[in-house]
């Protein structure tokens, strides 16, 4: 059987992805960024996941205002890099995993999640840059990653409520996967940060903080938070801290904290990362 091991939240920039691809990572600026994920790297190395379903969102490069999926799953061999305007970042090729994947799709529908079926889909650094984080620089990543895209992008984004039970459905449909596999589930996005308008550049460790303490001990709670709390409190892209709750779904309703880590600034953004592993009960 499938079993969930363990869950991965990061933020991403694309940003901390030019650094690394430009070989600036040592920079003052950046070093105390990248330390934060030295625990991860070789954490991660220990627990080796078979297979990552990684929740992020698109930035406009797979999808548009033409197509706005609210949730949708990558069910393909393999997804490419996007170029986002700068080429796509020098990093290897994403490898799915079909049979899971289409298991999840399958599980998960009939579960009354209507996910959309993606069977080619560039990823961008929204993926690729907490596939960095985590794992370097390696000639190809080392293990399988099943892309989960949520619609963050264009109101209305899916509740957090919504969010949270779809992490408990991927929980069932995983287990009910015949092949034993390791799965770690990751959330990604966030924290704090606005891109645009007179609030550009806004941060609040307050609230950052504060979701991190709540995504741990007390994630039903963070459920109910509506969608005018994160915007008004972290920034218009502070929304995409949802996704965090798909992973927290995902895991034991106790979980122990492996790593924590929160950094600012990342370009505009406050970077938080926790690594929670299933078992503490
Ligand atoms: C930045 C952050 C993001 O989440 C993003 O998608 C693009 C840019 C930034 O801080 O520069
Ligand atoms: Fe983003």
């Amino acid at each position: 059987m499938a079993r969930i091991t363990a869950g991965v939240a990061t933020s991403h920039v694309p940003a901390i992805g030019a650094a690394l691809d430009n070989g600036r990572s040592g920079e003052d600026y950046w070093k105390p960024l990248f330390a934060g994920y030295d625990f991860s790297k070789k954490w991660i190395a220990e627990d080796k996941p078979d297979v990552v379903i990684l929740v992020y969102n698109d930035h406009a490069s797979a999808f548009s205002l033409e197509l706005i999926p609210t949730f949708a799953i990558g069910c393909a061999d393999s997804f490419q890099p996007a170029d986002e305007g700068w080429g796509p970042r020098p990093v290897p090729v994403v490898e799915g995993h079909p049979a899971l994947a289409w298991h999840l799709a399958e599980k998960l529908i009939l579960d009354e999640f209507d996910m959309t079926i993606v069977n080619r889909m560039d990823v961008d650094h929204g993926l690729t840059v907490p596939l960095s984080l985590m794992f370097g620089q390696p000639q190809a990543w080392p293990c399988k990653v099943i892309p989960l895209a949520v619609n963050v992008v264009q109101y209305p984004p899916p509740t957090g409520n919504r969010c949270y039970n779809l992490g408990k459905a991927i929980r069932r449909a995983v287990e009910s996967f015949p092949e034993d596999l390791k799965v770690q589930v990751w959330g990604t996005g966030g924290m704090s940060h606005q891109l645009q308008g007179p609030r550009a550049g806004l941060i609040n460790r307050a609230f950052d903080n504060a979701f991190l303490d709540r995504l741990v001990d007390d994630p039903v709670a963070q459920s109910k938070v509506p969608h005018l709390d994160y915007v008004r409190e972290a920034g218009s892209e502070g929304i995409e801290l949802v996704m965090w709750l798909i992973m927290r779904g995902a895991l034991d309703d106790k979980v122990k904290v492996a790593h924590r880590f929160y950094h600012v600034p990342a370009s505009n953004t406050a970077v938080g990362h926790l690594i929670l592993e299933n078992g503490a009960a």
